[in-house]
């Protein structure tokens, strides 16, 4: 098939890296623990924090959206026009809310923001959280698609 198969070993903790799948940028995240934790505080502030009306696979509906916590795999395709997101990993970052930003994406094209699962924030031009792709990850070994 069109799976894509990458060690991840040498991703950086609190580092992402792209992939591409089926033509589409996928962005693969090492999350901290901290971004881990700072899920549960954006929570309420999002459009779909359970991502109920969001796409990925069964395995990944849970509270990081991802098969291991640490590990975030999305799309990195806008949900709104599908421009690519850039990565804003920093905590209070000025031109993103200050105090009110705990790191995630943000759109350049219309300002659309996401949090670290790839989940937007309520009153934003994007209607819906990143997508998921099906993915499996073995030791070090991701593989996107099937
Ligand atoms: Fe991302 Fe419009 S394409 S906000």
């Amino acid at each position: 098939g069109a799976a894509v198969v990458t060690d991840i070993a040498g991703v950086e903790t609190g580092q992402m890296i792209t992939l591409k799948y089926r033509g589409k940028p996928i962005f693969v995240v090492k999350r901290t623990e901290e971004m881990v934790a700072n899920l549960a505080e954006v929570a309420s502030r999002l459009a779909d924090p359970n991502s109920d009306a969001s796409v990925q696979p069964e395995n990944c509906k849970n509270d990081t959206r991802s098969v291991q916590p640490e590990i975030l795999v999305v799309e990195g395709v806008c949900t709104h026009l599908g421009c690519a997101p850039l990565f804003r990993p920093e905590v209070g970052a000025a031109d993103l809310g200050g105090s009110d930003w705990f790191g995630g994406f943000f759109c350049p094209c219309h300002g659309s923001k996401y949090d670290l699962a790839g989940r937007v924030y309520s009153g934003q031009p994007a209607p819906a959280n990143l997508p998921v792709p099906i993915y499996k990850i073995e030791g070090s070994i991701l593989t996107v698609g099937e």
